[in-house]
């Protein structure tokens, strides 16, 4: 971190909140989500269980789970103007991210939410909807109605692609949502706190969040990170190809991160939960593939930024267990917004409670005193 007279730059190192959602230790690559190691909650629980569990403080009973499930399940229709807007959208060929935004700020339209509770529960469950309706109209079909007797994440898969999916591919996506559900103050939670803090309402911070996850340094990179591996195709092409980026100063998608300076803990959750998944499918030979090219870009790392500890993050391993559901690249992003949607709120609640204006200082280094000139002599 570099402090310069009292202004660090990307308020790298800066601690701005106290929180009990969850601890990232980048020297240690440990994550903890209220309390579990993530590895123990990720693979376990449902997604339902982890929303709960980030809004409440502690794990639901069967009975509160149940009522949970029920109260989500009930909210995921979309408003018919929401529906409209997605139409449009696709007809102008909006990216999914972008759609998601437009049609982010009707997530409380014709809702009677008297609660911010009633409000979280309709924004987690209208984001999944928005995201896989958008997608089946890109994709020039009708959106598929939810199902309520699906959890979240099977529901979320059923209403992309009209089947009800294999219990495998469920606990797969539970295990992603889960896992990218919270990370400390991430630059889309801030800005979700940073617009609660003012006494704006949830579906502004919600809104406001979403914009800030789109960008390719947060949660853009998947994508990207999978073109890669594609276009590399072989193994033993992936250090020529990778090479090839960094010598044209490009940043290797995938790969490095502001906190973690050890492999991310996430990415060796979802690279086991993607093992999974591709042995359940027969075919390994992606992940192989996907292994050798994470072993080549950290080595060429270290080489091409030596110190810096570029190690492999979250979305390298986010693009091949997304790709091993099913998923198109398009809405690997999206599909990150679904899961950290249920974070993004859990922090608005705790910065709610917390109460206090977030206004830091700017540091001025224009000029001063400047000498006024007519517009004719200009
Ligand atoms: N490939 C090549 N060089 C890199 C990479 C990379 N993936 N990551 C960092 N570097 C270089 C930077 O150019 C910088 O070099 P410099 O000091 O000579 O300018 C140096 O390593 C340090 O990087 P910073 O930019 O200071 O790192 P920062 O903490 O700002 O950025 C970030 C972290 C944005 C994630 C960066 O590593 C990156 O761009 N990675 C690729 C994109 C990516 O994978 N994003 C997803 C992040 S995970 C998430 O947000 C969910």
């Amino acid at each position: 971190m570099s402090t310069n007279n009292g202004f660090t730059p990307g308020l790298e190192g800066v601690v701005a909140a106290e929180t009990e959602l969850s601890h990232v230790d980048g020297l240690k690559g440990e994550l903890i989500i209220a309390g579990f190691p993530l590895a123990r909650l990720a693979a376990n629980a449902t997604f339902e269980e982890t929303t709960y569990l980030l809004w409440h403080g502690r794990l639901p009973t069967q009975a509160e789970l149940d009522a949970f499930k029920q109260e989500l399940a009930a909210l995921r229709p979309l408003p018919p103007a929401t529906l409209n807007l997605l139409h449009e959208a696709a007809k102008a060929n909006t990216a999914p991210m972008d759609a998601l935004r437009m049609a982010s700020a009707t997530l409380d339209l014709g809702s009677s939410a008297a609660d911010h509770q009633t409000t979280a529960k309709t924004v987690v469950a209208r984001v999944a909807t928005i995201v896989a309706s958008y997608h089946r109209l890109r994709q020039g079909q009708d959106p598929v109605t939810p199902d309520p007797n699906l959890g979240h994440a099977a529901n979320y898969l059923y209403m992309l692609t009209g089947e009800i999916p294999s219990e495998a591919r469920v606990r797969g996506l539970e295990t992603y949502l889960n896992t990218v559900i919270d990370h400390g103050l991430n630059a889309s939670t801030f800005a979700a706190r940073v617009i609660v803090a003012t006494q704006s309402d949830l579906v502004s911070a919600i809104a406001g969040a979403i914009g800030a996850l789109k960008g390719p340094l947060h949660g853009g990179a998947p994508g990207p990170a999978l073109d890669t591996v594609f276009e590399i195709g072989r193994a033993d092409r992936a250090e020529a190809v990778l090479q090839a980026k960094l010598d044209a100063g490009e940043r290797l998608m995938g790969f490095g991160h502001r906190v973690y300076k050890v492999r991310d803990p996430r990415a060796e959750v979802l690279g086991a939960a993607a093992e999974k998944m591709f042995r359940a499918d027969g075919d390994m030979a992606l992940y192989e593939l996907a292994k050798s090219v994470e072993e080549t870009a950290v080595r060429l790392l270290a080489r091409h930024k030596p110190g810096r500890n570029l190690q492999t993050n979250v979305e390298f391993y986010t693009a091949l267990l997304l790709h091993g559901l099913g998923l198109e690249t398009d809405i690997f992003t999206p599909t990150f917004a679904v899961g950290r949607t249920a974070g993004w709120l859990a922090h608005c609640f705790e910065q709610i409670q917390y109460g206090r204006l977030i206004r830091p200082q700017s540091r001025y280094t224009g000029i001063m005193d400047r000498a006024w000139v007519p517009l004719a002599e200009r």
